[in-house]
C-alpha cells in the first residue's frame, strides 16, 4: 500500500487542465491503486490525479458502493434535474459548502484494465464523479459553491 499526500488548494496543479492518458499501462495501474489507498486512508469518497500532484485524466470514487476507477473520464448527459448537497473536498480542509449538481450523469471513459466502459450515476454518486471530473479541468467546489456551511 502507498499513500500519497494530498495537494492543497494555492498549488498550481490544482488549477491546471490534466492530460489525456494515452495508454493504461503499469504505471497508470500502480496510480490508480495507489490513489485508491490514498482517497481510503484520507477517509475520502473521491479522488482526481492532481490531487495527488499528477495532471493526468485519472480518478478514482467510492461512495460506498465499490471502488470506481476511470481513465480520460467525460460525461456525455446531464439530467436538467439538479440537486443541492453539501460537498468537501481532500484538497479543502476543513470546508464544506452547498453544490448544484446534475442529479442524473452518464461518463464514459476507461476502466482499470482500459476497457471502454459508460457508466449511469445518479445522487451521491453522480455527484462524487462531478466534482472529480471538475478537477480534471482545474475547477474545485469553491468555486461553485452556493452557500458556505458551518
Ligand atoms: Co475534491
Amino acid at each position: 500500500m502507498a499513500v500519497y499526500s494530498i495537494v492543497k488548494i494555492g498549488d498550481p496543479v490544482l488549477r491546471e487542465r490534466a492530460q489525456e492518458v494515452k495508454e493504461v499501462n503499469d504505471t497508470i495501474k500502480k496510480l490508480l491503486k495507489n490513489m485508491a489507498d490514498t482517497m481510503y486512508d484520507a477517509k475520502g469518497v473521491g479522488l482526481a490525479a492532481p490531487q495527488i500532484g499528477v495532471s493526468k485524466r485519472v480518478i478514482v470514487v467510492d461512495v460506498g458502493e465499490g471502488l470506481v476507477e476511470l481513465v480520460n473520464p467525460e460525461i456525455i448527459e446531464l439530467s436538467d434535474e439538479t440537486e443541492i448537497d453539501i460537498e468537501g473536498c481532500l484538497s479543502i480542509p476543513g470546508v464544506q459548502g452547498e453544490v448544484e449538481r446534475a442529479k442524473r450523469i452518464r461518463v464514459k471513459g476507461l476502466d482499470g484494465d482500459g476497457n471502454n466502459v459508460i457508466i449511469n450515476a445518479e445522487d451521491f454518486f453522480a455527484r462524487a464523479l462531478q466534482h472529480e471530473i471538475d478537477h480534471l479541468d482545474g475547477v474545485l467546489f469553491v468555486d461553485k459553491v452556493k452557500r458556505f456551511v458551518d
